[in-house]
């Protein structure tokens, strides 16, 4: 079952913030892996940017310990790395002066695809988008990628949008949401528009509600200071969870592509309500034993700011008013896993009784780890004695399905980084998307803000607060356990 790798055409792809954290963790791992897979064509050029004072070779050895530190060993293939690192090259560069533009310009050549991606922090996105104009640089059909956090709040993501439209058109600006890139969040639209089974029941009719999960056993150490200013709603609900709740939830779009897509996920975040105070609950997590608490990994001792949430969302449309959509997302929980649970309605009638008893059916669709999907049915249970029910699985783990080859799934920032050099926006975040994903988001951080809301305390590697188990439970409806399995 050997995917087919299609290489793509040469490209000039510049990295600013080229030593970065981003950069060596993610985004060159993911070029060499796409290169050992065969989709570095020999013309491409990687070219890192930024403030250091190092030639090529310097940062061709740091290239190096990036491969060595991020890419699994099976995949270190010495003759590999070394063609590999022939493709990359460095330039010193002031993002504010006039230090390395001309250099960069003569490295980047005509009649090549041109990629800048700003693996900077968003204080940086103006100046660098501003030099590039400046210095003749963003030719026509040049692309530009920026990472979250796409704005703090709907002013500045208008200003940064602002800023990038002024330089940039529109169809060659890619907002990373790394989400998109997960091969089951794409897997997702395949499975309701590729089957015929799920769409006609996929509405308030037969839903129940929705849950989201998204939980981490991390903590924010070593981003305290960026995540104390943002909170577990900037940073996880208003990008990641958001785009989930949007391919779950939108219309089937005519075609799989950019505008098509984009425009039915706009539509879910427009027709989402005002989340009302009573169905949000906000947390943070304590000290236990060694581990410290969130307010000493951002060394704050009195923030205020969350490292969980858990919300009732509703969406004002035909297809979905009455069924709540639950999110849940958080750092310090009992288990990492991502996942989404559509919980269909019981049948309005047992035929068999009490003892049969009456259960909806499940479909799970698991992100990570373990990823695949998992529809629950009722069945008989075998053996003489009566009609006794149970629920059983149906089960498609991917790792199964898939076998060897699920290895060869690439990471979401190689198939994103791929995409921009296609030309595909259809897994990045519209203008739009984002200002109106802000805008259903302020007012419900403001709310909380004006009344002084406190987050409740949580034990570490615990489910949460008590109370966003009773988001649930006053509507007879359980949360499913924060586990590794599926
Ligand atoms: C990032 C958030 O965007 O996503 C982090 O800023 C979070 O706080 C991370 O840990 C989760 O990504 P993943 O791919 O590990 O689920």
């Amino acid at each position: 079952m050997a995917s087919r790798v299609i290489p793509v055409d040469p490209f000039d792809l510049v990295i600013f913030g080229g030593t970065g954290d981003l950069a060596c963790r993610k985004i060159i791992p993911g070029l060499y892996r796409r290169y050992l897979a065969g989709q570095i064509p020999p013309g491409a050029r990687i070219i890192g940017a930024a403030r250091a004072d190092l030639g090529h070779d310097a940062y061709r050895e740091m290239v190096r310990a990036a491969i060595r530190d991020h890419v699994s060993e099976n995949k270190q293939i010495p003759e590999t790395v070394a063609t590999f690192v022939e493709h990359i090259h460095y330039v010193q560069l002031d993002a504010r002066g006039v230090t390395g533009w001309k250099e960069l310009g003569g490295l980047l050549r005509k009649g090549v695809i041109r990629a800048f991606y700003f693996s900077v922090g968003p204080g940086l996105f103006a100046d660098l988008a501003e030099r590039l104009v400046q210095h003749g640089l963003n030719s026509a059909g040049a692309r530009v990628v920026v990472e979250k956090p796409f704005g703090h709040d709907l002013q500045s993501a208008r200003e940064l949008n602002a800023v990038l439209a002024r330089c940039f058109d529109e169809h060659h600006i890619y907002r990373i949401d790394h989400y998109l890139g997960k091969e089951t969040v794409q897997n997702l639209m395949v499975v309701r528009f590729g089957n015929t089974l799920f769409e006609p029941l996929w509405n308030a009719r037969y839903v129940d509600h929705i849950q989201i999960t998204v939980a981490e056993t991390v903590g924010v150490a070593g981003r305290g200071e960026y995540y104390d200013r943002a909170g577990a709603m900037r940073d996880m609900v208003q990008n990641h969870m958001m785009q989930l709740l949007c391919l779950i939830a939108m219309e089937p779009p005519s075609m799989f592509a950019a505008d098509a897509v984009r425009d039915e996920k706009l539509k879910v975040i427009r027709a989402l309500d005002p989340v009302s105070a009573g169905d949000l609950v906000r947390g943070q997590y304590t000290r236990k034993g060694d581990i410290p608490s969130y307010r000493e990994d951002v060394d704050n001792p009195d923030s205020l700011t969350e490292s969980f949430i858990a919300l009732k969302a509703h969406i004002s449309n035909w297809r979905w008013t009455g069924t709540p959509f639950y999110l849940r997302t958080g750092k310090r929980l009992k288990a990492r896993v991502s996942e989404i649970a559509v919980v269909f309605k019981k049948p309005p009638h047992s035929i068999f009784g009490r003892q049969g008893g009456r259960s909806g059916n499940m479909l799970v669709i698991r992100l990570q780890p373990n990823e695949g999907i998992v529809l629950n049915v009722t069945i008989k249970e075998p053996g003489p004695g009566g009609m006794r029910l149970i629920e059983v699985p149906l089960d498609m783990s991917f790792a199964e399905t898939l076998g060897e080859d699920r290895a060869d799934i690439p990471d979401a920032y190689e198939r994103l980084i791929m995409d921009v050099i296609r030309g595909n926006q259809t897994l990045f975040m519209r203008g739009d998307e984002v200002e109106a994903a802000w805008a259903w988001t302020d007012p419900v951080i403001a709310a909380w803000e004006e009344s002084g809301n406190e987050p409740l305390p949580y034990e570490p590697f615990s489910s949460g607060p008590e109370d966003a188990l009773m988001l649930m439970h006053r509507k007879g409806r359980r949360w499913r356990e924060i586990a590794d399995e599926l």
